[in-house]
Parts: C-alpha cells; sequence; structure tokens
C-alpha cells in the first residue's frame, strides 16, 4: 500500500474539508467536496493507513451578525441551529467526521490568539491607517461581502469587495468601481480606520517552494498561483471594526479578528477537540499528514493565507490541498435566484444519498473542471452503471449460490478472470489514491462487466445439472469477485457495501481481502439492495414548486390609514422583514395577531393596496361563515419553509396571485394541502380550521 500512496513514511493523515459557513444550510453543492474528501478518507483506511477527517463550521464574520441582527436572535443562536442541522445532513450523506467542531469554540479562540501572539512576536503584524468603505446610512463599514461595484482587474459588474468571480482576483473593497452598499443599496462612502496586516508580502519565497516542490498539488493550480505570485503580493488586513462577529482582538477594544484569520485554524481546532486538547491537537498536527480539500472559489485563502499564516507560526505548510470544480445544475451555475440551489436535506426527499455519493464519485477527478448534475445522467449513471451492472451482479451471484447452491462456495477456478481482476484493483487502487475516483469507478464497472462476462461464459445455471462441482467452483469465483467489488466501493457507497458484507459473510473487509481466497465457507444469503430510479421529482416544473410558502411571525399590526377592512402587517420572515396588508380587521383584533405565527407567500408579486405596498399574502382557510382563519403553525419559526414531500422549492421568480389561486391550496383531512399532499414544515403539519374542501387564500 505505502508504494500505492507513493510515500514511504507512515505519518497518519489529516484531511479536511473547507469549513461550511453556518449562516444557512448545505445544499448539494457543498456535498460534493464532503463526500470527496469523506471518500479519500474511506479509501485511505481500507489501506490500512490512519486517516482521520476533520471538519467544523464556520461561524464568523459579518453575513451572520447581519443576518442574527434581522432576526433579531444573537449570532450564537443563529450559528447554533445551521451547525446542528448541518451536521445531521452530513451524517444522513454518510460523511464521517472526527469532529465536525466550530470556530466560535473554546479551542479556536485560544488557538487564534496563540497564532496571532507568533505571528505578532516574530513581527509579521503590523498596523496601519487605511481607508475602508463605509456606508453613512447603515453607519457601519462595509467589508468585503457588504459592498458591490465593477471589479477593478476586469470590469465585471456587480462584483463583491474581495474577489472577483469573473477573473479570480482579489482586491479591496475601496477599488471598486462605483460601489454600493449591499444592505441599503446606496452608494457607498468611504472612512478611515486603524487595523492590524499580515505581512504576506514576506513570503514570496517560501510559498514560491512549496508551490514548485510539492508534487501533490495540481499543475493547473500552482500555475494560476504562481502568476499571483509573481505579480508581488500585498499585506492582508486581518481585523475588522464592529459591528462585528468574530474574536476580539487580544488587548485591543472594538476591533475583531477577520473571519478568514481564525477559520483555517479551525482545522486544527477540530482536531483539537478530538484530541482533548490544543496541546494535543497541535502535537497530532504537527506531526501528520495536511491534507486539505476545498473548492476552486476559495483559491485564493488556501494557496497563500493559509499556507503563510502556518509557516509564520513555525508549523508545516500542507502536504495537500486539493481543488475541485464547481457543481452545476442542468448546465447553470447553482443560484438562488433560479432555484437550483436545491437544499441537502430536501434532496433526500427524492433519493437515496449513496446514489448521489456514487454519482459524484463518477464525476470526480483531480482537475477544476466543474461537474454538471443533469436528471437524465443522474438515472443513468445510477441505473445503467450501479444498479444494472454491479448492482445486479452480485444480487444474480449471491441469488444463485443461496437458492441452488444451499451457499455453499468451495473454491475459486484457476481462469483467467483472477489476473484480469487483480490488475484491475490495482489500477483502481492507485486511482484512489490520486483523487481520481472518476477513474476508480471506471475500473469497478469494468470489474463488473468481466463478472458478468465471466458469468455468461460459464453458464453456471446450465452446468449445474450435470456437474455441480463445476459449476459451485464459478459461483466461488463469482463470488469473489462480488467481494472484491465490494472492498474498491466501499469509499463510495459504504452502506452498500455493508449490506453486502453482510450477504457474502466474510466479515467486515479491507483492501487486504482483495483476492480469490474466500473459500469453503457458507454464503450468508441474498438481498436486493438498491431499487432502480424511475424519476427523480424534482418537481420543478411542478407548479406547486414555484410557489414560495414560509412561516412569518407578526411583529407589528396598524390599522390601514384609510382602508378600514385592512390591516398593515410588519412580518418577520427569517431572513427579511415583509410588510403585508390583509383584511382581516373585521375578523381579528390587533391583540390576537400580534407575535403569532402565520404562513405567507413569500414570492407574490408586490401589489399597492389603497395606497400601500404589500409585499406578499397571508393564508387563510374561510370556515362556513365565510370568516377568514388564518394558518398559523405554532411550532414553527420564522423563515421555516412550508413544503409538501417530493417537491423541491424552485421558487425562481414572483408570482401572481392568479398562478397562486390556480394551485388549489384547500383543507384535506383538517390539514392545508396541495393535491392531497399536507403542507407542513420540518416541525408540523399546518392544520386548517375549516371544512373540507375549503380554498386556502
Ligand atoms: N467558510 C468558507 C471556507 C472556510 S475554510 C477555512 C467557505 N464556506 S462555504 O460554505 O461557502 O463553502 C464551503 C465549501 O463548499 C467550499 O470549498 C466551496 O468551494 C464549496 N462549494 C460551495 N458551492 C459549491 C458548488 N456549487 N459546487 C461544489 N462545491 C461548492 O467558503
Ligand atoms: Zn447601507
Amino acid at each position: 500500500m505505502k508504494k500505492i500512496l507513493d510515500v514511504n513514511s507512515s505519518k497518519p493523515f489529516i484531511i479536511t474539508a473547507a469549513l461550511p459557513y453556518a449562516n444557512g444550510r448545505l445544499h448539494i453543492g457543498h456535498i460534493v467536496e464532503y463526500v470527496q474528501a469523506d471518500i479519500y478518507a474511506r479509501f485511505l483506511r481500507l489501506a490500512g493507513v490512519d486517516a482521520k477527517y476533520y471538519c467544523a463550521s464556520d461561524t464568523h464574520g459579518t453575513p451572520i451578525e447581519v443576518k442574527a441582527q434581522e432576526l433579531k436572535i444573537s449570532p450564537d443562536e443563529l450559528v447554533q441551529k445551521n451547525h446542528e442541522h448541518n451536521k445531521t445532513v452530513l451524517q444522513k450523506y454518510g460523511v464521517n467526521f472526527e469532529s465536525f467542531h466550530a470556530t466560535n469554540s473554546s479551542e479556536n479562540k485560544e488557538l487564534t490568539e496563540w497564532f496571532w501572539g507568533v505571528h505578532l512576536s516574530k513581527g509579521l503584524l503590523y498596523t496601519k491607517q487605511i481607508e475602508l468603505s463605509y456606508c453613512n446610512n447603515c453607519k457601519r463599514f462595509l467589508p468585503d461581502r457588504f459592498v458591490k461595484g465593477n471589479c477593478p482587474k476586469c470590469g465585471a459588474p456587480d462584483q463583491y469587495g474581495d474577489v472577483c468571480e469573473k477573473c479570480n482576483g482579489t482586491h479591496k473593497t475601496i477599488d471598486l468601481k462605483n460601489p454600493y452598499c449591499v444592505i441599503c443599496k446606496k452608494s457607498a462612502g468611504r472612512k478611515n480606520s486603524e487595523h492590524h496586516f499580515f505581512k504576506l508580502s514576506a513570503f514570496k519565497e517560501p510559498l514560491a517552494n512549496w508551490l514548485s516542490s510539492n508534487k501533490n498539488l495540481q499543475s493547473e493550480v500552482v500555475n494560476q498561483v504562481m502568476v499571483w505570485v509573481d505579480q508581488g503580493l500585498d499585506d492582508w488586513c486581518i481585523t475588522r471594526d464592529e459591528p462585528y462577529y468574530g474574536f476580539k482582538v487580544p488587548g485591543i477594544d472594538n476591533k475583531y479578528v477577520y473571519v478568514w484569520y481564525d477559520a483555517p485554524i479551525g482545522y486544527i481546532s477540530s482536531v483539537a477537540n478530538a484530541s482533548g486538547s490544543v496541546e494535543q491537537g497541535l502535537k497530532k498536527w504537527k506531526s501528520s499528514r495536511i491534507t486539505h480539500v476545498i473548492g476552486k472559489d476559495i483559491l485564493y485563502f488556501h494557496f497563500l493565507f493559509w499556507p503563510a499564516m502556518l509557516h509564520g507560526a513555525g508549523l508545516q505548510m500542507p502536504d495537500n490541498v486539493t481543488v475541485h470544480g464547481h457543481l452545476k445544475w442542468e448546465g447553470e451555475k447553482l443560484s438562488k435566484s433560479r432555484g437550483t440551489l436545491i437544499d441537502a436535506d430536501d434532496f433526500l426527499k427524492l433519493t437515496s444519498p449513496e446514489f448521489l455519493r456514487f454519482y459524484y464519485a463518477y464525476h470526480l477527478s483531480k482537475t477544476m473542471n466543474d461537474i454538471d448534475f443533469t436528471k437524465d445522467s443522474f438515472l443513468k449513471v445510477v441505473n445503467t452503471e450501479l444498479i444494472a451492472n454491479i448492482a445486479n451482479y452480485c444480487y444474480r451471484v449471491l441469488s444463485f449460490c443461496s437458492t441452488k447452491l444451499g451457499g455453499k462456495i468451495s473454491v475459486c477456478d484457476s481462469s483467467d478472470v483472477q489476473k484480469k481482476i487483480l490488475e484491475i484493483s490495482e489500477r483502481v487502487l492507485h486511482s484512489y489514491a490520486r483523487f481520481d475516483f472518476r477513474e476508480a469507478v471506471r475500473g469497478i464497472l469494468e470489474i463488473g462487466s468481466v463478472g458478468n462476462t465471466y458469468l455468461q461464459d460459464k453458464e453456471p445455471w446450465k452446468v449445474l445439472k450435470d456437474d455441480e462441482d463445476l459449476a459451485r467452483k464459478t459461483i466461488t469465483t463469482a463470488v469473489n469477485i462480488s467481494k472484491i467489488i465490494s472492498i474498491l466501493i466501499k469509499p463510495i457507497i459504504p452502506e452498500f457495501s455493508r449490506s453486502l458484507e453482510d450477504q457474502i459473510g466474510a466479515g467486515v473487509l479491507s483492501n487486504n481481502d482483495i483476492n480469490f481466497k474466500y473459500e469453503n465457507k457458507t454464503v450468508s444469503g441474498a438481498r436486493i439492495i438498491f431499487q432502480r430510479v424511475d424519476s427523480l421529482e424534482i418537481n420543478t416544473g411542478d407548479s406547486f414548486s414555484s410557489v414560495d410558502l414560509k412561516v412569518a411571525k407578526i411583529l407589528s399590526v396598524d390599522n390601514h390609514p384609510t382602508a378600514e377592512k385592512l390591516y398593515v402587517l410588519n412580518t418577520d420572515l427569517g431572513s427579511e422583514n415583509k410588510v403585508i396588508v390583509a383584511g382581516l380587521r373585521k375578523y381579528y383584533s390587533p391583540e390576537e395577531l400580534l407575535g403569532r405565527n402565520i404562513v405567507v407567500v413569500a414570492n407574490l408579486e408586490p401589489a399597492t393596496l389603497r395606497g400601500v405596498k404589500s409585499n406578499g399574502m397571508l393564508l387563510a382557510s374561510i370556515d362556513k361563515k365565510g370568516t377568514p382563519r388564518i394558518l398559523s403553525p405554532t411550532k414553527s419559526s420564522p423563515g421555516d419553509d412550508v413544503f409538501i414531500d417530493g417537491a423541491v422549492k424552485k421558487a425562481v421568480k414572483q408570482i401572481t396571485i392568479e398562478e397562486y389561486s390556480s394551485l388549489g391550496i384547500k383543507v384535506f383531512k383538517g390539514r392545508a394541502s396541495y393535491k392531497s399532499s399536507p403542507l407542513k414544515t420540518i416541525h408540523e403539519e399546518i392544520i386548517a380550521d375549516a371544512p373540507e374542501e375549503s380554498l386556502i387564500g
């Protein structure tokens, strides 16, 4: 195995994936990376290598602070909620962390202060007055993600203040052309402030050495980063003004450590969390081979800042930083406005997590190429490659063995097939070791084909009548092929392998079992593990998917200035507030409404009702007397999605009141329902207090 990994030391591996921001939930694009690193870690462990996988929630920064303020909760609370959710979702996808920690942890605070102290003592930090973008309207400095304008390098419009999505170049917020405040959309001004800088400029040589000598790095990445290094590196501003959610700068009031300074330190903190102490964590870090897996959008941080921070703190630079491309959806970039940012948890309502793992592995090689998710290719890869080839082969063999041969296997025949399969297996292992999962999958599929052809040639079902011994030898060989498939595919779809292992009855298998030595045993049984997927019901074409129903909380109730039937409600939808005008004055007093949860159509075309603009509609059923009864999900929180099982929300654009009405959402079995599917949030189904079939509008 050492040969396969092309290394001669037995140092353990620390594998990390980029820490997901805890300001929201994971989408299926994120899953690419968490699965990619998981496959690698699982592969190494099967090869007998000490390999542990660490991650954490990235909890700091302005977006979290701003969002928490909007929601009127503390950033800690906001972060905790998303952290727990994301952790559970990753578990559902079989992503197996040694620790999934958080950057607002005590370990991370201690380590950040340690890094800071070392950098300071080595003269790598200095302070300087600088001019920053400032919004006079919001009365706050505008960090990179809160000011937009034209990229100073390539001119691309609507770029953030830190990096350009078009040319990948970095810049300062004040370099943007025609800057504006993202919060209030007013044009941004400038203001002076004193900040700490990290002397990135001093690291040109060590970075260039690392880039040119580290053979694990992708050449396409090295070439790109070398251009930046050659251009000369600017020192890096690593503090932020209030308001901010992050660590305070040691010894200074009103200044905070920039999120990207403490975020990668979170990798070590996660190791520390699992190791019992910061000291033990650092010790483990120093004696391990560090392998980061990241997306191409965060190259700058992982190829310049982070290695420089490590080097500056006397720690080794990473052994490997593997960079993947982005997931696209039917050829388009995932985007909120197009409704293609499919929630990772929602996706699991449609299909098995192992199918997505297999699909990603099928496409992942060590390149920055994007992966295009298409429904057609998903069905093809799952049904034809995984199920028809691999899973069916294993099932055919094991069920024949159990039903026709009493489960008893004898010895393998000495056919060429063994040699062929062992050769392909060797190639598969090498592919895994190079992060080339695409090739690994190709090899496994080839083994499936070889196995199928072998059975076709030997026809044990025919031979059985005249020569049971020979049939048994054939099946023994075929069972061994199933066993090898089970091992080789295990990093990708571990649940499938576990189930196969049970059926084969050989116990828990590892790379050492890639051989034809499973003989004179009894196979436990056969069971169909995967069912074909006929369609992927991502109801993006279905009209229900176009409506964005959300739980909102009524923050204030005012009488409409001129219309006596109307209230003007201010409502909290989690990430935003909306003013909604509703004709409830005859039926509810302000006290009855204040503080209640309601369900609103969040993407309804705004309408002006007697001079007041309404940005949504509240849903109510109408009882026998024609009285509206508001839908009030008491166990849910503002911003919770209201959905039906099987439909993935695709709130692409605003919808009209007619489009909403045409959905025919009505009362069914006492629940608000769409075509007999109950509307629900993650906490409850939505009760509707009105006769059956009453429409809800
Ligand atoms: N918090 C930072 C990382 C800090 S690491 C010290 C961050 N978070 S993120 O949530 O925005 O992204 C986490 C990872 O998911 C990144 O590596 C990013 O490239 C990856 N992906 C986000 N969208 C993706 C796709 N559409 N496709 C594939 N990977 C994607 O960046
Ligand atoms: Zn503003």
